[in-house]
Order: structure tokens, then sequence, then C-alpha cells
């Protein structure tokens, strides 16, 4: 079964980097700074640590000992983990989520990944030094537009991309300790020098110096000037409870990947801690201390939020390189080579982590070598990553990002915290969990695992299924309650999954030509959904394969 598959980790602070590479990554410095800005600054931090410590904490503990547990039994990837905790077919199929995703998130991933190192080529060259702000914005509007591009290189996009994707498969082809440690060994720490440095910078910026409006205090004061009457706003919740999943990686099946290569009796109780608040401290300490300050520091509260209600991206590329050249020629480059630098190891590290349950899959069930592993990884990222460069204005690049990043994070997480908790029990969980333990892990997780943990998900699923519009929901159960009906926001799954957003849109277009473009934008994003749940199935039919094959061999 399993015998050709014996890698494992070379040593524990190599576990605990490469855990933490997995889980800071593109998230911690460009998704956390704008869902929090997004969210009301001090308002959303309250949430988003109770999320942590409810939510964060004991899927992670859960994640590794699944994990762990599945190794035990020769199992690297989430559909047979989870069979080995029960035995009915659907966890087994269940379990496709912690594949899917991770091919499916690296599929958009790599692409921003991409831009770093692109970025990062821009800084040195001293590309944006000459630039206005408008021109900044002007050439990243126009590297992202990769059909019509006008920055003299319309290949330049998809050439970074293959090369992002080429270097992330040759190191996962050098395994786990020979690759993605050694990798996270070197990314990590000059992720963190980088860090400091740029969050020296924002934080010691000041008012009318380089010509920064205000000091970098002003935006880490409204980030961290708590606001407790945000306490009843779902909307507030649900944004906090997705950037926890997606800045720890649970949800995910990567974390189970990497566990499951922990020996039996090792820790896995202190490791999962160390890795998890290794990554709150990048998110809420070095994440909160650059982007936010820096850019309110140029611009002020109210434009930066409003720049981000776009989307956040742009915050980060259409802006920070001209904000780093007032700080003159030297220091400028420095600064837009640490930033996209640190965005680059970051992001690597995570991608990484990516690849490893589709390899741990087919080595386990089809005896795949390594490096074969690794390379048809890096050509399923490249065909179903090339539509995401390719119509990015049509918005795929979104479409992977909310089905695949978002949505499939939190049904995967709901299913497994019940398995875990209910179906595998507590009684096993819970020793799974401190079995080898080096820390004590507090009692009262074990109440949290069973109760808290699959209740709190529960409801953040069910709120972002039927979010209305008002973000009220005590007013929208009003108004259900009297016979209004419910009117649902744009953005919860069921408005989406019928494109809500987009026939408002066509409703209200005045032109012809605004219509027939969104008619073409619902081609792409149907296109994307039909596509992303191709590959779904298409893992599930190997899922079905391997099963049978087992079944074969057993007879
Ligand atoms: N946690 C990573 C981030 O913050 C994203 C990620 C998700 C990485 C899933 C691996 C697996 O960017």
């Amino acid at each position: 079964m399993s015998s050709e598959n014996k890698e494992s980790w070379g040593s524990r602070i190599g576990l605990i980097l490469a855990m933490a590479g997995n889980a800071v990554g593109l998230g911690n410095f460009l998704r956390f700074p704008v869902q929090a800005l997004q969210n009301g600054g001090g308002a959303f931090i309250i949430p988003y640590l109770v999320c942590f410590l409810l939510m964060g904490i004991p899927l992670l503990w859960a994640e590794w000992a699944m994990g762990r547990f599945g190794g035990k039994h020769g199992h690297h990837s989430t559909p047979f983990i989870l069979d080995a905790m029960d035995k009915r077919r659907f966890w087994k199929y269940m379990g496709v989520f912690g594949i899917f995703t991770n091919v499916a998130v690296a599929a958009y991933y790599c692409y921003l990944e991409s831009w770093t190192m692109s970025y990062v080529y821009h800084s040195v060259a001293g590309t944006f030094a000459p630039m206005s702000s408008e021109q900044v914005a002007a050439f990243f509007d126009s590297y992202v537009d990769v059909k019509t591009s006008t920055t003299g290189l319309p290949y330049e996009p998809i050439i970074f991309f293959v090369l992002c994707i080429l270097l992330n498969t040759w190191i996962l082809s050098k395994g786990l300790s020979g690759g993605v440690e050694k990798a996270s060994k070197i990314g990590m720490p000059l992720l963190l020098i980088f860090g400091v440095f740029l969050a020296y910078k924002g934080v010691t910026l000041q008012a009318g110096e380089h010509g920064a409006q205000f000091s970098g205090l002003v935006g880490l004061n409204f980030l961290w000037t708590p606001q407790f009457d945000s306490l009843a706003n779902p909307q507030v919740w649900l944004a906090a409870a997705g950037q926890i999943f997606f800045t720890l990686s649970v949800g995910m099946g990567t974390i189970q990947c990497y566990a499951s290569y922990v020996r039996p009796k090792d820790d896995i109780a202190l490791n999962a801690m160390s890795a998890g608040w290794m990554n709150e401290f990048v998110e809420v300490v070095l994440g909160s201390a650059i982007l936010i300050p820096i850019a309110v520091g140029y611009l002020g509260i109210d434009k930066v939020i409003e720049m981000t209600k776009s989307g956040g991206l742009g915050l980060g590329f259409r802006t920070m390189p001209y904000l780093f050249q007032q700080w003159g020629a030297i220091v400028g480059a420095m600064a837009g080579v640490a930033f996209f630098g640190l965005l680059f190891f970051a992001g690597i590290t995570s991608s990484l982590a990516m690849g490893t349950p589709w390899m741990g899959f087919l080595q386990d069930e089809f005896g795949w070598k390594r490096e074969r592993a690794a390379w048809s990884f890096g050509l399923i990222v490249l065909v179903l990553g090339l539509p995401t460069v390719i119509f990015f204005q049509e918005g795929v690049f979104d479409e992977y990002d909310y089905w695949a990043g978002t949505v499939s994070l939190v049904v995967f997480a709901l299913a497994e915290s019940i398995l875990f908790a209910w179906v595998f029990g507590m009684k096993k969980g819970w020793h799974e969990i401190t079995q080898g333990a080096d820390i004590e892990v507090p009692t009262v997780y074990r109440f949290i695992i069973k109760y808290i943990t699959p209740a709190l998900l529960l409801l953040v699923f069910l709120g972002a299924m039927f979010a209305p519009a008002s973000g009220n929901w005590s007013e929208a159960i009003g108004l259900l309650f009297s016979g209004k009906g419910w009117a649902l926001s744009d953005g919860a799954i069921f408005a989406k999954l019928f494109n809500q957003d987009i026939y408002r849109q066509i409703e209200v277009a005045t032109d012809s030509a605004t219509k027939d473009a969104l008619h073409t934008k619902l081609w792409y994003v149907n296109g994307s959904r039909l596509l992303l749940l191709a590959v779904f199935v298409g893992i599930a039919y190997l899922v079905y394969l391997a099963q049978r094959k087992r079944k074969l061999q057993q007879a």
C-alpha cells in the first residue's frame, strides 16, 4: 500500500518552520489588513481573536491529531485519513475536499505569488522610481490585463507564473526534508527580517516627513482600538472567522498532510501551538504594522478604506510601490525588495504545502514516485491556473478564491469537526491530541472541541449561506416573519450561486455594451465553476479507483 511513501521530517524545528511557513502566507500581509480595514479596524480585532481561540486552536489540534493518526495507518491525504477514522463512505468522499481545495487554491495563489516575484524584479530594476502614483497603479492594471497589455511585455505575467510553478515543483520534487523543510529554513528567517524592517519603517513613519500626512501610529490605533459594539454584528464575525481559516490554513487538508509525516509517538500538541502562535505573531504584529500604517500615513484612513472596498490586492500592488519611492531611491528600492520579497517567501512556503496532499495521495494509492507526483501537481496548477491569468479581468480569479478559498474551507472544517468530536469521538480524539504531548492541553478544550467549535462552525456556515442584504440579521428575521421574504446579500453563498450580483448589474446597466460585457462575464463565472466542479469530480473518481484497488488487494 504505502510502502513507497516513507518520507518524514528531518527535525522538530524544521517541522515547526514548515508548518509555520504553511500558515504564514499572503493572507497575513495582504488579506488580514484589508479584512480589518473593511470591517472597522478595532471592531474586527475582538471577533478575530475570539475566533482564533474558539475555532482556530481547536481545529489546529484536531487536524494535527487526524494527520498523525492517519500517518500511523499509512495515509497522507484526507480521503483515506477520514476513512481510517470512520468507515462510512461519506467521509472518504468528504475527504476529497482536502485535495481539491489545495489544487484549486494553488492555481490562483501561484499566480499571485508570481506577481511578487515580478515586483521584486521591478523594485531592483528601478521600474517604479520615476513613476507617478497614477502610473504605478496603471502599471498594475495593465500587468493583470494580459490580453491587451501595454507594459511592452504582454507575456511577462505568464512567464513569471510559469517560473513560479517550476520553482515550486522543483522544490516539491526534492521531498519534505530535502525540499520543503529547506525552503522554510531559508524563507522564514528572511521573511522575519524583512518584516521587522518594514514594520519599523511603518511604526516610525512621521507626519510631515517624506511627504507623509499622518504618523504611522494613526493606522495602528485605528486597528487596535477595540470597539465592543461590533460584537453584535454577524457580518464582522463571518469575516473574522473566514480570516482565521485562511490564515491558519485550517479546513484545507494541508495540516493533516504535514502532520501525517510526524512519527506516531512524537508531540503534536506543542508543535501545533508553536506553529499557530507564530502565525498569529506574524499576522497581528507584523501584518498590522506594515500595510496599514504606511498606507494610512500617506493617504488617510477614509481614502484607504475606500480603496479596499473594491478588493484588497490593489493596496499592495497599485499603491505601495509608489509610497516606498517617497523614501528616496535607495531606501525605496530596499523597501520594495523587502516587501515583495517577504510576500514571496510567505507565498512559496504556503504553495509548497498545497502541493503535498495531492502528492501524498498519488504516492500512497498509486505508488507514484515523488518526482512524478510533484511534476503532475505542477502541470495541474498550470492548466487550472492559466484561466485565472488570462481571464483575470473577467473575474475567474475571484471565482476560484470564493469557492475554493473560502466556501470549501468552511464546509470541510464543519464536516471534520463533527467527524472528529462526534463520530470518531472525543474519547479517542482527546487521546490522539494528548498522546506524546509536551504540554498539558487545557481540559476546557475537550469541551470546546466537542460543543463550541462545531456549533460556531455551523453558525458561520449558515450565516455565509443566507447572509441578508441589509447585513442586519434581526431586522431580516423580523421581515421574514412578517411575510416580506428574505433579501440575500450579494455575498451570500446562495446569492452567488445564482449570480445575483451580476444580474442586478445587468438590470441597472443603461447601455448595451455594459450589458453585453456582463453577459460575457456570466459565461466566465459559470465556466470557472464548471471547471472547479470537474476537478472535484475527477479527484473523487481517483478516490473511487483507489478504493477499488484496495478491495482487490485485500481479496
Ligand atoms: N495560510 C495561507 C495564507 O495565509 C494560505 C494557505 C491556505 C496556505 C491553505 C496553505 C493552505 O496565505
